[in-house]
Parts: C-alpha cells; structure tokens; sequence
C-alpha cells in the first residue's frame, strides 16, 4: 500500500503503449500511481492507449502523449505539463536480428533517444528513473545461471545499445545524482490476467506467441530453430519470467528509488530453464491442440541457455516470481485468440 504522498507521484512510461510498458501502466495504476505514457505508437498501439485509459482506478489518473524521444521538444512538453517524480523507460527497438542488420537505426533510436530523454530529465530535476535493460548485455554465458557479477560483453547491437545506457546512467549519477535502476530482462511471457493488454508485436518473433499462432486453421507452421545444441533435449533452454510478475518488479524499483536508493541492477528471471521442446509440450497441454511444427537449423546468435540468478532482486527488492511457465502460456493463449479476433475485424 502506497502513503497518501507516494500515491499522488506522476511517473512518466515512455513505450506504455508497448507489451511491457502496458502491463506497467496497469500495474501502477492499480498500485495508485498516476501515469504520463509517452509513446509514438511505431510499435505501440493506440488500442492499447485506450484500454488503459479505460481501467477505472480508484483516485489515479492516466495521460497519453504522442511523442518521439527523438524529438527534443516532444519531451519537453511532457516535462513542462506534468511535475515528473520518476520514468520507468521502456521505449526501444528490441529486435536481436534487426539491431544486427541496422545497427545506425538502433543506435540512434535506443541511445539518442534515451539521451534526449535523460538530459530533458536533468533539466527539469528528475533524478529517479528505471530502465528496461536485459539478459542480451552479458553475451555469451560463461557460467549458468547468469548473477550479475557475469562480465556484460553483448554480441549483438541491441544488447551494445542497453549496455552503453547503463555506462551513460552510471556516468550521469557520478556528475549529476541521476539514481537508476536497470532491469535486465530475460524471457518476457505471458499476458494480463484480466486479458486487456498482451504480447502485440509485428512481425512476431517470440517463442510462445510464434508456436500459439501455428495452427492448422491459418496454415503456419511453428519453424523450432535448431534440435542439436548441447541441452537436455537438443533445443534452447531459456528462463521464462511472467510479465506481471515483472511488472511488480517495477513497482519494487520504482520503490526503491523513491526511498532514496543508490543506483542499482537486477536479473529478472526464475531461476528455472526451459527448453523450446518443453515450450512447445506446454503450449500443446495448456490449449489441447496439436501445432504444426518444422524442425529448421539453429537462428543465428541464439546462446544455448540463458537462466538468471535472480537472489539480488529477492534480497535487495524483495521481488518474487510467483507465476508459472503454464500460468505464462495460459494467459498467453487467451490474448492471442482476443487479438486475432480484434484483428480480423
Ligand atoms: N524460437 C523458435 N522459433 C520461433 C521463435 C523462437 O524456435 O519461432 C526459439 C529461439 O531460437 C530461441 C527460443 O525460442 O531458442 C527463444 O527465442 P525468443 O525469440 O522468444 O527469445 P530470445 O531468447 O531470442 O530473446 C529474448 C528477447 C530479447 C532479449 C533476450 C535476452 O526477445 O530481446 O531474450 O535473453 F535480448
């Protein structure tokens, strides 16, 4: 339960029309937050923006700015028309394969675009901002599971443009008090509870979604990329951490830096691996279907496992995961047969 004076903070989501800013929004507005989303809807969704403004929570208020963080003035005018307490910034490109082919798009984007948000920051006094980091700024794990004391060497551009905000964040607190928070992300799943938000991304990428979409009805086949890694079963294994369970996180940081926290960084992840072969039995106990499935060779740049220690964000935040992989699929499978109706309208 939030005091009387943390309820009344205005905390600005850049990217809260986007799958992970958008169960943020909910989970702050249901905490007592008011929310700034800022957004500028390439990737987000405008029906998104709506569904949030539409969740009645009691004596919180919710506002959308269209705005693009490379745009100087875009920030500003957030900045000018609301008193900021504290960002959680969520608003990047993050495609592993795209960064790799378009590196100018995703340095310029993630990076200048955090830049720009960051110095608008200073001159307007917000000091507290929490930032969606992610398992892809360690690289190739030299040891499983991953603590944060495992040496950040990313091997693709998008984990080089996460990395090099956290150095620019450290850097801002030495010279001017910026205290951050970076959350490094492993395998988001999983979508609200309540069904209003989830995964909405196109094209699609991502394991569970991919396999939920290959049915015989539209004629996708799930492509399972490589069955020779040295694994339990030949398949990746990955940690697969619920979307709200990470919002909460958030919550939990957001916290943290508002009782006066140091600049920090946190693994989110369950400390459990699963293999794409698990993923894909799981999606087919949860929805009772058979899908389609094409075995191809390995995607280029996939770690054979990737799981986090997650002990720092326990002890430190007091953060438990507490939803389950099937938790992850169930809700996930429910979001995508909304989403393909809402789509086919
Ligand atoms: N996979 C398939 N078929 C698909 C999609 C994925 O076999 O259609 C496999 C991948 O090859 C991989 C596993 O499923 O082995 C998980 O792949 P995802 O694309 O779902 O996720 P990644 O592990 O590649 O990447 C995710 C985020 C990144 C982040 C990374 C950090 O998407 O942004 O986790 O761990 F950088």
């Amino acid at each position: 339960m939030l005091s009387q004076k943390e309820s009344k903070m205005n905390i600005l989501v850049t990217g809260g029309a986007g799958y992970i800013g958008s169960h943020n929004v909910i989970a702050l507005l249901d905490a007592g937050y008011n929310v700034i989303i800022f957004d500028n809807l390439e990737l987000g969704h405008i029906e998104t923006v709506e569904t949030l403004k539409s969740i009645k929570s009691e004596g919180s208020v919710i506002d959308f700015v269209k705005g693009n963080l490379l745009l100087i003035q875009d920030i500003e005018s957030v900045f000018s028309k609301h008193k900021i307490d504290a960002i959680l910034h969520f608003a990047a490109y993050s495609q592993v394969a795209e960064s790799v082919k378009e590196p100018q798009k995703y340095y310029y984007n993630n990076v200048l675009g955090t830049l720009n948000l960051l110095n608008v920051a200073m001159d307007y006094d917000v000091k507290k901002i929490v930032f969606s980091s992610t398992a892809a700024t360690y690289g190739e794990p030299e040891y499983v599971p991953i603590d944060e004391k495992h040496p950040q060497n990313p091997i693709n551009t998008y984990g080089k443009t996460k990395l090099m905000i956290e150095n620019i964040m450290d850097d801002y607190d030495r010279a001017y008090g910026l205290k951050s928070v970076r959350l490094r992300y492993f395998n988001v799943a999983g979508a609200d509870s309540q069904n209003r938000v989830g995964e909405w991304h196109n094209p699609e990428t991502h394991l569970i979604p991919n396999i939920l979409k290959s049915t015989s009805d539209t004629g996708k086949v799930f492509q399972m990329f490589g069955t020779d890694y040295d694994t339990k079963d030949g398949t990746c294994v990955r940690d697969y951490i619920n979307v709200e369970d990470l919002a909460n996180a958030h919550l939990l940081a957001l916290k943290y830096l508002l009782d006066g926290g140091e600049t920090n960084y946190f693994n989110l992840g369950t400390k459990e691996g699963s293999s794409v072969k698990e993923v894909f039995d799981m999606c087919e106990k949860v929805t009772g279907k058979k899908f389609p499935v094409k075995i191809q060779p390995r995607r280029a740049g996939d770690p054979a496992i990737l799981i986090a220690d997650n002990k720092k964000a326990k002890e430190i935040l007091g953060w438990t995961p507490v939803r389950s992989l099937e938790k992850s699929i169930q809700t996930a499978y429910r979001w995508e047969q909304e989403l393909s109706k809402r789509l086919a309208n």
